[in-house]
């Protein structure tokens, strides 16, 4: 799959087949998810889910480098799009595509995704005019949760909702090549979704939406909680602690290793 034939894959939210995303930070993991999705994205969530960090602020362009180059080497179908962490790339366009060539260098992926609306449409449109495809993310944007006090759904009240549909319209018209709805009122993702020519991507935002993006973590159920949008397909967690229990247990009784897990000269 290539970046245009995403860019072409706008339905109008009932036909046309959505979108799919799923977040990967590991190579084994891409190989695993590859096939079945449109897009992998190498999500700045992974402050969180993979190193136990408090938000994605702390998140850095080597952590993203690198894993990065890990989903790149285990995916052969999918586009492979990179988070820009928080500090790389708000500064000026300029420093956006410094951060963003270094990113696609280094791990071979095929686009990078950055959080915010009009304020940064010149930095979309300076990177896609250059050689770098940008996957715009609206509404709730994790790495601005100082400047929002939370994670709480945005969009309640008539000038946010504005303000989300205008910053979506913004950036479609900067060249971003899809836009990621994240955590707002159904009502005006839908909005936004009919409002702008790049599909548009939703996680707590609507099924109307042109695909659907989960981090993988949270779909496989490693984590207790998680946000009122995610659906638990599986519970991964019980799954670890129960297999981990298996193998203390074999350990201290002295069953394992087995007559199958351990050498004997050839007889
Ligand atoms: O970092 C991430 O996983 C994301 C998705 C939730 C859209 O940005
Ligand atoms: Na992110």
């Amino acid at each position: 799959l290539t970046v245009p034939k995403i860019r072409a894959r706008k339905t109008d939210g009932a036909t046309g087949e959505p979108l799919v995303m799923l977040t990967a930070y590991t190579a084994r993991q891409a190989q695993l998810l590859d096939a079945h999705c449109d897009l992998l994205l190498v999500g700045d969530s992974l402050g969180q889910v993979i190193y136990g960090l408090p938000s994605t602020i702390p998140v850095t362009m080597e952590m993203m480098a690198n894993h990065a180059a890990a989903v790149v080497r285990g995916s052969y179908h999918a586009v492979v799009v990179v988070d820009m962490p928080f500090g790389s790339y708000e500064r000026s366009p300029e420093q956006a595509f410094d951060s963003a060539a270094r990113l696609l260098k280094e791990s071979g992926a095929a686009a990078v995704k950055l959080e915010g609306g009009e304020a940064m449409a010149d930095t979309v449109a300076f990177l896609s005019q250059r050689g770098i495809p940008v996957m715009g993310h609206v509404g709730l944007t994790p790495q601005a949760v100082n400047v929002l006090g939370g994670y709480a759904a945005r969009g309640r009240s008539d000038a946010e909702a504005e303000k989300i549909v205008g910053d979506a319209k913004a950036l479609d018209a900067a060249g971003a090549f899809a836009i990621v709805i994240e955590g707002v009122v159904e009502s005006i993702a839908v909005a936004a979704t009919k409002a702008v020519s790049a599909p548009t991507i939703g996680i707590g935002a609507s099924a109307q939406c042109d695909g659907q993006v989960l981090v993988t973590e949270d779909m496989l159920g490693m984590f207790e909680r998680v946000p009122r949008f995610v659906k638990k397909y599986e519970d991964i967690a019980a799954l670890i602690e129960r297999t981990a229990a298996s193998y203390a247990e074999d350990v201290r009784n002295r069953s394992f290793p087995g007559e199958d897990q351990t050498y004997q000269p050839k007889s």
